[in-house]
């Protein structure tokens, strides 16, 4: 899975939060849509009722004619509206429009009237959708007959606008509060998360071969099941490690003293021998067990800087010092070859943070190559810059071809051509390299001769 299709939990909490939302949100909007319609219109048409009252008030029979009496204030107050646009008609038993509108919108077909009844209705005037008010006024006891039929209509606008902003009312809140509880998964996630990164720092900041349990402080209790596991494993595979490297270090340990004895043997028997051809199998037996007492004495160092691992206490030494005298040891047998080795630096000084004997060893398989595989020079360098020491073994022999300056590092693994030797230097080399924070270069030699062996340790504190 590519880093970019991982899925984020923080985005799959916010789009699982927000996919249950929504429809709880739709139906939020519904309902306050039509509660506040519902609210808005009983207020609304309770003033209706009490205009289309007024109204009827001011109706009066006169010698047996229904007359309305309306002073022009009171009129104004009737039919004026900030929004709405108001109407009104009154009409007379015998059907005639005696004030108001012509054009009412009618009663619904299926609407009765009584006589002392009013109803409410809906019906469209001039375009436009109203509301209307009608009230059968009886003319019981007076001088005229029958009912007049009071009517007082208004468009809806203000209704509607009233009941939108009492939706939004409702529906803003919930916006808001959904996209607030978002906000705050997204940054409550990020927090949570945040032991997970710290986690993360602590792990990559381990050393190469480290299988100490991680520390469970500060980590949170979901998380607690999960390094557990992963600390039992840690611990079952460091036993691993451990067994295994004791189980060679014990076998190449039981191997010296047989090898040690075989070469002895075939040393004492060719002082003795006379056949020519037996001389020469004793001859190459000698050789088999120096090269097998070899195997096993690198076998023994691996499985020893293995074990290093978890006692490894690292002190301040001085790289100059400590090539040099390296270099000093190697004297002897260089001159022993007919090779050359020198030793030079800028600096007077280069600190770095290691083991002593595990350095000796490191470069010891690095000289011990340059002498075998190498050519007549042999040089070893230590420089510092920046906040690196690099030391450098460099030959001028026939170096490592680049495609094979990867593989060298395997166990085992040799150039063909090279006789003797294990194929277990360059990885004893790496292996302490890497114990010390270091990093081992292949590269071709000066001139492109030969080969050139760089580690690059941090330079240690001041
Ligand atoms: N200085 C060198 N010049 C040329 N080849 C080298 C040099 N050092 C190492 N090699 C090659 O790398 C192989 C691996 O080296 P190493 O791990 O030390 O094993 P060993 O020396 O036991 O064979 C050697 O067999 C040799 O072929
Ligand atoms: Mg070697």
């Amino acid at each position: 899975m590519s880093a970019g299709k991982q899925a984020s939990l923080r985005r799959q909490l916010i789009v699982r939060m927000l996919a249950m939302m929504l429809p709880l949100f739709i139906l939020l909007w519904v309902i306050a849509y039509f509660s506040s319609q519902y609210f808005i219109n009983a207020a609304f048409d309770r003033s209706l009722i009490r205009r289309t009252y007024a109204l009827a008030d001011r109706v009066e029979v006169l010698q047996g004619q229904v007359q309305v009496d309306l002073p022009v204030a009171a009129r104004e107050l009737l039919v004026f509206d900030q929004e709405d646009l108001l109407f009104h008609s009154v009409v007379n038993p015998a059907g005639q429009v005696i004030d108001g509108e012509q054009d009412m919108p009618p009663l619904p077909a299926y609407q009765r009237i009584r006589p002392g009844q009013l109803i409410l209705y809906d019906g469209v005037k001039d375009g436009e959708r109203v509301r209307v008010a009608v009230f059968a006024l009886s003319l019981k006891g007076t001088s005229a007959r029958g009912t007049a039929l009071v009517e007082v209509g208004e468009t809806l606008s203000h209704r509607s606008a009233m009941a939108d902003r009492a939706t939004l009312a409702i529906v803003a809140p919930m916006l808001l509060m959904t996209l607030t509880a978002a906000l705050a998964i997204a940054y409550g996630v990020g927090r949570g998360l945040e032991p997970l990164s710290r986690l993360r720092d602590r792990l990559s900041a381990r050393k190469a071969f480290d299988l100490s349990p991680v520390p469970l402080e500060e980590t949170p209790a979901e998380l607690r099941p999960f390094l557990d596991e992963i600390n039992s494993l840690l611990q079952r595979l460091s036993e691993a490690v451990e067994s295994q490297s004791r189980f060679v270090a014990d076998a190449a340990h039981q191997l010296r003293t047989p090898i040690a004895g075989i070469r002895a043997q075939a040393e004492a028997a060719l002082a003795s021998a006379r056949q020519e051809d037996a001389r020469h199998a004793l001859e190459r037996i000698a050789q088999s067990s120096e090269t097998m007492g070899t195997l096993v004495q690198k076998l023994l160092i691996l499985a020893r800087v293995d074990a290093a691992e978890n006692t490894l206490r690292l002190v301040r030494l001085d790289g100059v010092e400590v090539v040099r005298e390296v270099a000093r040891e190697w004297v002897p047998q260089a001159l022993a070859k007919g090779v050359e080795i020198g030793f030079e630096t800028r600096d007077s000084e280069a600190w770095v943070m290691g083991d002593a004997q595990l350095l000796h060893e490191m470069l010891s398989n690095l000289i011990d190559n340059a002498l075998r595989y190498g050519g007549t020079r042999i040089g070893l360098m230590v420089h510092r810059s920046g906040h690196e020491v690099a030391w450098r073994v460099v030959d001028n022999g026939p170096g490592i071809p680049e495609a094979q300056r990867t593989a060298v590092f395997a166990p085992f693994h040799r150039l063909s051509g090279s006789v003797d030797g294990a194929g277990l230097g360059l990885t004893i080399v790496q292996r302490i390299a890497q114990l010390h924070g270091a990093q081992v270069r292949l590269q071709a030699g000066e001139g492109g001769v030969g080969l050139a062996v760089d580690v690059i340790f941090p330079a240690a504190p001041a």
